[in-house]
C-alpha cells in the first residue's frame, strides 16, 4: 500500500468517466454532476484520497479496480455488485432518500431488501477509508448515499476526525418520520464530529429530529451523542469554482461560441435557458407549461424568443425517471408543434452531457436563465450563470426552493408551484430594463466572488477543526 492520506474525502462516486479514445485507449475524464464540479479544486490542491464508486465503468466480472493517480491525488475505487447497484443506489439512495428529501415531490419507495444493501455498501467504504487513512486523518464524507458511514468508520478508527456534508436538503420531521429505519440513519450521521448542511434549516430539522426521536440533548447547534461526544451541526452552503467559470466566460473561444450559438438560433431577442439533470425535482415540466401558455396567450412569440433546454440524462434506470423523459420530450413536441415554424422550433431540447467550454457558452449566450427546482439543496448551475456573466448582463429566474435563493437575492425568485407567479416572474425577467437586469446581476457576481467553493472547503474545515483549512 502507498503513503495513507491525511485527508480522504469519501462520496459515492469518484470524480471520472471512463471513455474510450477513438484508437480503442482508455481516458479517464472528470464527469459532470454539482459535487465533482465543487470537489475537485479542494482535494487537488491538497493532495489527498478520494474514496468512490467507479459507476458502471467497470466490466461485469472484472477484478475489482486498482486504486490509481489522477491529476495530484488517488482514487480508490470501492466495486459495487450489480445486485447492489440496483439494490443500494438505485433503490434506497435514489428510489427512497432522493425523493423523500425533496419534499417527496414523487413519492418514496421503501423494500427492506434495499435496506440490507444500503447497510453493506456503506461499511464496505468505511472498510477502503479506513485503509487509505493515516492516523489521526481527517476523512470529509459526502451525502445521502454514505449516511452510516460516519458512526461505522467511527467504530473502526475511532482516531479518526469526521466531517459529514450533505448535498441535498435535509427534511423536517413531518417527512423524516416516514422513513423506515429513521433512527438508524440519525445514529450514522452523528458518528460525524461535524455534519453540515446547504441550508440552516436543514441543520436545525437535524437537532430537532435528535432531540425528540433520539432524546438527545441539544443545546444551540451542538447535539450530545449516545456515547457522550459533542457533535455539531451548522450550515455551510456550497458554492463554485468561480474563477474557473469567469476565465472560461471570458476566453475568447467561449465568446465567439456564445455570438454562434444566438446566430444559429436565429438571433433571437430573448434567448431562454434550462440547465439540469433530467430529475424530476427540478421543476422542467412547470419550466415548459410557463412558456407554453405565455406563447399561447402571445405575450411571448417565436421566433423573437426562442428556449433552450438541456438536459443531462441521468438515473435512467430509476423509477419516475424514464415517465419524466417522456412527458419531457411530449411537452417540447407538443410546444414545437403548436408555436413552431419550419425551420424555427420554439425550444432546442438537448438530452446530451456537454464540455465545460460549451455550457460557459450556452451561459453567456442566454438572456434569462430559468432555474426552477420544486426543491434543490444548493443549485450549482444558478451559481455557474451567475459566474459566467462577466458582461453583468442576463437575469436568473430562481426558484425559493433552491438553496442557492438564500444567498442569490437579487434573482428573479419564483415559486414554481404558482404556475401564475413563474409566468409573471419570467416576464418581468425578459422585460426588465438593462440597468436593472446589470445592477441585480453586478450584486450577485459580488456576492459570489467572496463565496466561492474554496471558500466553503476552508470554513466547513476550519469548523471540523482540522489542520487540513490552514492548506492553501
Ligand atoms: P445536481 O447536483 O442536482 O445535478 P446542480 O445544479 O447543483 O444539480 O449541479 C449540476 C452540475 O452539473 C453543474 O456543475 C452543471 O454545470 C453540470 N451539468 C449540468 N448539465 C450538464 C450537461 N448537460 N453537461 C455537462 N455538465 C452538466
Ligand atoms: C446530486 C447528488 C450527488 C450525485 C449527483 C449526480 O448532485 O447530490 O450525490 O452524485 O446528483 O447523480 P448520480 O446519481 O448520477 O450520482
Amino acid at each position: 500500500m502507498s503513503a495513507r492520506s491525511s485527508f480522504v474525502v469519501v462520496a459515492n462516486r469518484l470524480p471520472v468517466d471512463r471513455v474510450t479514445g477513438p484508437n480503442g485507449s482508455v481516458i479517464w475524464r472528470r464527469s459532470p454532476g454539482g459535487l465533482v464540479t465543487a470537489m475537485q479544486p479542494v482535494l487537488s490542491s491538497q493532495r489527498g484520497t478520494w474514496v468512490g464508486w467507479l459507476g458502471n465503468a467497470t466490466q461485469h466480472g472484472a477484478p475489482p479496480p486498482e486504486p490509481f493517480q489522477l491529476d495530484d491525488f488517488r482514487l480508490r475505487p470501492v466495486p459495487l455488485t450489480q445486485e447492489e447497484i440496483t439494490r443500494y443506489y438505485e433503490g434506497f439512495s435514489n428510489s427512497s432518500l432522493w425523493p423523500l428529501y425533496h419534499d417527496a415531490v414523487e413519492p418514496a419507495t421503501f423494500k427492506r431488501r434495499w435496506w440490507e444493501a444500503y447497510r453493506r455498501v456503506n461499511h464496505r467504504f468505511a472498510e477502503a477509508t479506513s485503509e487509505e487513512a493515516a492516523p489521526g486523518a481527517t476523512v470529509w464524507v459526502q451525502d445521502y448515499q454514505l449516511q452510516l458511514m460516519p458512526s461505522i468508520l467511527r467504530e473502526m478508527r475511532p482516531d479518526l476526525r469526521i466531517g459529514f456534508f450533505l448535498h441535498i436538503p435535509f427534511p423536517p420531521f413531518e417527512l423524516f418520520m416516514q422513513l423506515p429505519r429513521r433512527a438508524e440513519i440519525l445514529r450514522g450521521l452523528l458518528g460525524a464530529d461535524l455534519v453540515g448542511f446547504q441550508r440552516p434549516l436543514g441543520a436545525r430539522n437535524f437537532i430537532n429530529l435528535s432531540k425528540h426521536l433520539l432524546e438527545l440533548h441539544t443545546h444551540s447547534n451542538t447535539i450530545q451523542a449516545e456515547d457522550g461526544r459533542r457533535v455539531m451541526a451548522d450550515a455551510f452552503p456550497i458554492s463554485i469554482d468561480v474563477s474557473e467559470m469567469e476565465h472560461l466566460a471570458e476566453s475568447p473561444e467561449v465568446q465567439t461560441r456564445a455570438k454562434q450559438i444566438r446566430a444559429e438560433l436565429g438571433d433571437p431577442r430573448v434567448l431562454l435557458l434550462g440547465v439540469d439533470r433530467l430529475d424530476y425535482t427540478k421543476g422542467i415540466e412547470r419550466r415548459f407549461k410557463a412558456f407554453r401558455e405565455l406563447l399561447a396567450e402571445g405575450r411571448l412569440t417565436v421566433p423573437e424568443t426562442v428556449m433552450v433546454q438541456v438536459a443531462t440524462p441521468s438515473r435512467e434506470r430509476v423509477e419516475h425517471y424514464p415517465a419524466l423523459r417522456s412527458k419531457v420530450e411530449r411537452e417540447v413536441g407538443r410546444i414545437n408543434g403548436e408555436y413552431g415554424r419550419v425551420g424555427v422550433p420554439a425550444v432546442h431540447y438537448l438530452h446530451q452531457s456537454y464540455s465545460r467550454t460549451e455550457l460557459a457558452a450556452l451561459y453567456c449566450a442566454a438572456d434569462v436563465m430559468m432555474v426552477t427546482p420544486l426543491r434543490d439543496g444548493m443549485n450549482l448551475v444558478a451559481k455557474e450563470y451567475v459566474a459566467a456573466r462577466v458582461d453583468d448582463r442576463g437575469a436568473l429566474v430562481l426558484s425559493e426552493f433552491a438553496g442557492a435563493a438564500d444567498e442569490l437575492r437579487q434573482a428573479f425568485t419564483c415559486n414554481p408551484h404558482d404556475l401564475d407567479g413563474l409566468k409573471q416572474t419570467l416576464l418581468h425577467a425578459v422585460r426588465a430594463e438593462e440597468p436593472e437586469v446589470r445592477r441585480r446581476m453586478r450584486m450577485m457576481r459580488r456576492y459570489l466572488r467572496a463565496h466561492d467553493v474554496n471558500r466553503w472547503a476552508i470554513s466547513f474545515l476550519t469548523a471540523l477543526g482540522s489542520p487540513e483549512s490552514d492548506r492553501p
